[in-house]
């Protein structure tokens, strides 16, 4: 694996690639890698022949500075396990390479990113993701970028930029990767003591509590939320949002009529955790008698 820090180093990797027509893989990460970050690495590494990692933490998506300032890092261990996984080049730009001091572009999708993470996180939060991930594929132009469900409104976002500004690349999409005891994996969670992270399964317990009631036909959405509200609240956690909404809108539902994503964000301690479950409305039960045998 090749290690680069700047954009002529960049094109100079993906020169042979290149010219000989090979399938490009873009995994965007900010690094201090786990499961998740290795599950998408490993999808990559699946359907490319050429898999760029990228490991940028991109100040521009951090509204607060002490969350950037303590934002985990330790390269040799990412460039270590990037390698392990498959990666062919780790491309770890400095600030100034991929800002310039006469930088003045943004690039902002308008609606979607007002709720949810827009509304808590602020509406740098999500034009400093859409910039830096529009940076990253024009440099890289790749056939293929991988991203994760656990940030699903992210996904959403990045999926609407694609199509609006009709770039040449496939959004592909890898599930939430989860720690045995169902904590979605996060960079975050190392942040955690020791009881914040038995708390902090309250997350996953609400989001199963509501798919549990689905399963078994509830379909309105305060019901649902109810149950995941409960939850979470009797093990010790208030969820900052905790909504049903349409996975590519964000709009909320008011009934699970067709698959839709229930989102929660919620802080436990100091640390700010976000996550999400597909809900299906379960199939209407087949009755148990037919009409013939109803009628004789
Ligand atoms: P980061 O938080 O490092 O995440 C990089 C990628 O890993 C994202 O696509 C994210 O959705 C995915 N990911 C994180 N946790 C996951 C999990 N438990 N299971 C599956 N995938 C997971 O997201 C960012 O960085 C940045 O905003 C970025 C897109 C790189 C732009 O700066």
């Amino acid at each position: 694996m090749r290690v680069v820090r700047t954009l002529a180093e960049l094109a100079a990797a993906l020169e042979r690639p290149r010219n000989e027509r090979r399938m490009i893989g873009l995994v965007p990460t900010m690094g201090a890698f786990h499961d998740g970050h290795l599950s998408l690495i490993r999808l990559a590494r699946a359907r490319c022949e050429a898999v760029v990692v990228s490991l940028f933490v991109n100040p521009s998506q951090f509204e607060e500075h002490a969350d950037l300032e303590r934002y985990p890092r330790d390269e040799r261990r990412d460039i270590e396990l990037a390698a392990a996984t498959g990666a062919d080049v780790l491309f770890t730009p400095s600030v100034a390479e991929m800002y310039p001091p006469e930088f003045a572009t943004a690039v902002e999708v308008i609606g979607l990113t007002d709720r949810l993470e827009g509304a808590a996180r602020g509406a740098a939060h999500f034009r400093g993701v859409a910039t830096v991930v529009t940076k990253l594929l024009c440099m890289t132009a790749p056939q293929v970028a991988f991203f994760g469900q656990k940030d699903a409104q992210q996904l959403a976002v990045i999926r609407r930029l694609v199509a609006d500004l009709n770039l040449p690349v496939a959004i592909e999409c890898a599930p939430t990767v989860r720690e045995p005891d169902g904590l979605a994996a996060s960079s975050r969670n190392v942040l955690l003591s020791s009881e914040e992270r038995s708390r902090a399964l309250a997350l996953p317990a609400g989001l199963r509590a509501a798919n549990e009631l689905a399963r078994r036909g509830a379909r309105s959405a305060e019901e649902l939320l109810k149950s995941a509200r409960e939850e979470m609240l009797e093990r010790g956690v208030e969820p900052e949002y905790l909504e049903l909404v349409d996975p590519d809108s964000f709009e909320p539902r008011e009934r699970l009529a067709r698959s839709a994503l229930l989102v929660v964000a919620a802080r436990v301690g100091a640390v700010r955790l976000i996550d999400n479950i597909e809900l299906q409305p379960a199939a209407v039960a087949a009755p148990s008698q037919t009409p013939r045998e109803v009628l004789a």
